[in-house]
């Protein structure tokens, strides 16, 4: 096994860097940032990591979801708060209807840096460098805004603190006491929505009313009173993730303290390339974004590179193929991950192969592909064999109009109405909710063959 520290990144190439014109301030910053406190604590990584491996073991669903790209415009406890309720509501839905213990994990408190598909922006004929996210340079087309200014690592690193301050308060300060499923609700849901949710909402009250009688309460229970909710992003900005990577005195074992999970890109994925090589050194489980381009060979030798020890929980596959290419790419990389017995997350990302661009010239994402995607996946997983284990999602919990179609019948007209998002679209909190009731009864039909897969992992 080759020598991994801190830095040995370096040595390899790296694509979707930013390029820092001001080397010496860029060493200040992160000089800096290495002595900040760390967001998240190695503890906790621990936690989520073993969590994880009941998901490999198709005990437990895994949740994620959160903005493509946070912004400092957007940052406002509202827009936590929002996102936060939404999460926990997709979260009741998948635990009440597939009786699932649902692990949560937002892609928040630090999802800032962006892979783009192209380096240069046009508009008209004037053309710009790229906007890459908040932490690197700034949305406005013009030529200063898009000059990567390092000092914005530190807004950053301050954003995604408070964000988690707000955070560990909702889920541990009585925010997420189970006897307030009625104040998750978000004024616009649709009503075909709102009723079915009204249901649960009215199951778990009775449910709790019993246990109550029988002496259960969220006084004296504390699961009942609060959650257990991580945080993610992409592990892209390498620098930052550097800087934010510390030893855990307890164990002697490097954490990147920046989130709880990170993952590597579609677009980063590369074997022998950077990213790569920074996340085999880290013992926070790592997502890896397979897309269409992903070779099964190539799949089982980034298993072998980031978890050599097959460790369940450490590795998660989010595959992202788009909603018609799901049955030509997916058979082949589980059929390969099965044959060397490799102990893996299966997690749907229905974003971000179906992005489109709508007639108006707005990227969105039409909501029946999504769907689509997510029953593709299903499907192929049942046929193979394998636990279809977890959402990825790009959604907020505010009422915006990004990505068209839903209950709410978004038409391509209605996009401009209130499209917010800094990259890609989001589904609305309604959207986000009618899917997380189609993946309940996804996970009920397949209950009868996960129950089989449970019983040969115990
Ligand atoms: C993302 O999840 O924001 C992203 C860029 O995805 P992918 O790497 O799958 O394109
Ligand atoms: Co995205």
């Amino acid at each position: 096994m080759k020598k991994w520290n801190l830095n040995s990144w370096t040595k390899y190439p790296a694509k979707h860097l930013p390029a820092y014109q001001d080397k010496k301030e860029l060493d200040m910053v992160l000089g800096k940032l290495k002595k900040y406190p760390p967001l998240v604590f190695a503890g906790e990584t621990r936690s989520l990591k073993k969590s994880l491996a009941q998901v490999v073991d198709g005990k437990a669903f895994l949740l994620q979801g959160g903005d493509c790209a946070e912004s400092f415009a957007e940052f406002h406890p509202d827009n936590i708060r929002d996102t936060l309720k939404a999460i926990l509501q997709m979260s009741l839905v998948l635990t009440y209807s597939a009786a699932m213990p649902v692990v949560k994990v937002g892609r928040i408190a630090g999802q800032f840096s962006k892979p783009r598909s192209s380096p240069v922006e046009k508009k008209g004929d004037r053309e710009l460098p790229s906007y890459l996210g908040d932490n690197i340079n700034g949305m406005e087309f013009t030529e200063k805004a898009r000059v990567p200014d390092a000092k914005r690592l530190f807004r950053a690193y301050s954003q995604a603190a408070s964000t988690l301050n707000l955070i560990r308060a909702f889920s541990q300060g009585g925010f997420a006491d189970l006897r307030q499923v009625h104040l998750w609700n978000l004024g616009f849901v649709n009503d075909k929505t709102k009723i079915k949710y009204k249901e649960i909402e009215d199951r778990i009250s009775d449910a709790l009313s019993f246990m109550e009688a029988c002496g259960i309460n969220p006084e004296t229970n504390r699961k009942l009173r609060t959650v257990n909710f991580y945080t993610s992003h992409e592990a892209l900005h390498l620098p930052f993730e550097e800087s934010m990577t510390r030893v855990d005195s307890t164990t002697g074992e490097y954490h990147d303290t920046s989130a709880h999970f990170v993952w590597i890109g579609d677009r980063t994925r590369q074997p022998d390339g950077a990213h790569v090589e920074f996340c085999r050194g880290i013992e926070n489980p790592i997502g890896i974004k397979c897309g269409p381009t992903l070779k099964p060979e190539e799949l089982i030798k980034l298993c072998n590179i980031i978890n050599p020890k097959n460790e369940p929980g450490k590795i998660t596959l989010i595959s992202r193929f788009g909603a018609n290419k799901v049955e030509d790419y997916l058979p082949k990389l589980i059929k390969g991950i099965n044959k060397e017995g490799l102990k893996v997350i299966w997690s749907c990302d229905p974003m971000h192969g179906n992005t489109i661009k709508a007639a108006t010239g707005l990227k969105t994402r039409p909501f029946d592909n999504v769907l689509q995607e997510v029953k593709n996946v299903f499907a192929v997983h049942q046929a193979e064999g394998s636990y279809a284990g977890g959402l990825h999602v790009e959604m907020t919990g505010q009422d915006v109009t990004e990505c068209t179609g839903g209950a709410q019948k978004i038409s391509d007209e209605d996009l401009t109405n209130r499209y917010r998002t800094h990259c890609d679209p989001r589904l609305n909190a309604s959207q986000a909710l009618e899917l997380a009731f189609l993946i309940s009864e996804e996970i009920k039909k397949n209950s009868k063959y996960s129950k089989n897969i449970i019983k040969e992992a115990s």
